[in-house]
């Protein structure tokens, strides 16, 4: 009886020890809270973990329209507008805001990108962002219907026809969508 006493003492005590010492961890100043540090301990995995785990409850399983030239071209529009400042565009250098962010935002136009997720996942993290990381919802500015043209033009972004490089070309530069001709 005794030993479990002092057991249930020690459970106590040790899990006390634990919560002062995140406390302490954060009212220290010891966390990284710069853009430009480390991340905590944990912090990614945790954080891939909850997102992924709330997607796969709420994504759509398919998308309400094709994904034919007219959606990628309307997509490439949306994608110029609203993400290249972030994202990136084929060819162009990137944002002093890309540069200074962190998480840094992937590039999703060139190599792989999320051509490996399912549309309905993009279209997820495009209409609710992703907590945290600078990563935008545009569910109050985009309709469902931009949203899903853009997430089909990520999730073809591997095999993408020449009218949407034609669209992607009319940006002067990523940090805007103007008409004038291409930068440097
Ligand atoms: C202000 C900067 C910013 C803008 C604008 C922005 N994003 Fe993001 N985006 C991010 C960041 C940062 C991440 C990385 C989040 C992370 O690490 O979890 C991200 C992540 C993503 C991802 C997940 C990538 C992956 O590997 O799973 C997708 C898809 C995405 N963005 C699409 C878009 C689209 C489409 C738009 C435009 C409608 C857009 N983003 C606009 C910053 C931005």
């Amino acid at each position: 009886m005794k030993t479990l006493k002092i057991f249930a003492a020690g459970l106590v005590l040790g899990a006390i020890l634990i919560v002062l010492g995140v406390y302490l961890y954060f009212v220290t100043g010891k966390a990284p809270v710069a853009a430009s540090a480390e991340p905590m301990p944990f912090e990614v995995m945790l954080a891939h973990r909850a997102l992924n785990a709330r997607i796969q409850k709420e994504m759509p399983d398919h998308a309400p329209i094709a994904a034919d030239e007219a959606n990628l071209v309307a997509g490439a529009k949306t994608y110029r507008e609203h993400c290249a400042i972030c994202h990136g565009l084929p060819g162009r250098p990137e944002t002093a805001i890309a540069k200074g962010m962190y998480p840094h935002p992937p590039i999703l136009l060139e190599g792989k990108g999320v051509t490996d997720d399912e549309p309905g996942e993009t279209y997820w993290k495009v209409a609710n962002g992703i907590r945290l990381t600078g990563m935008p919802g545009f569910s109050q500015s985009l309709s469902s219907t931009q949203m899903w043209q853009v997430s089909l033009l990520m999730a073809h972004a591997d095999k993408l026809p020449k009218a949407v490089a034609d669209e992607f070309s009319a940006a002067s530069s990523p940090d805007l969508g103007g008409k004038s001709a291409p930068a440097k």
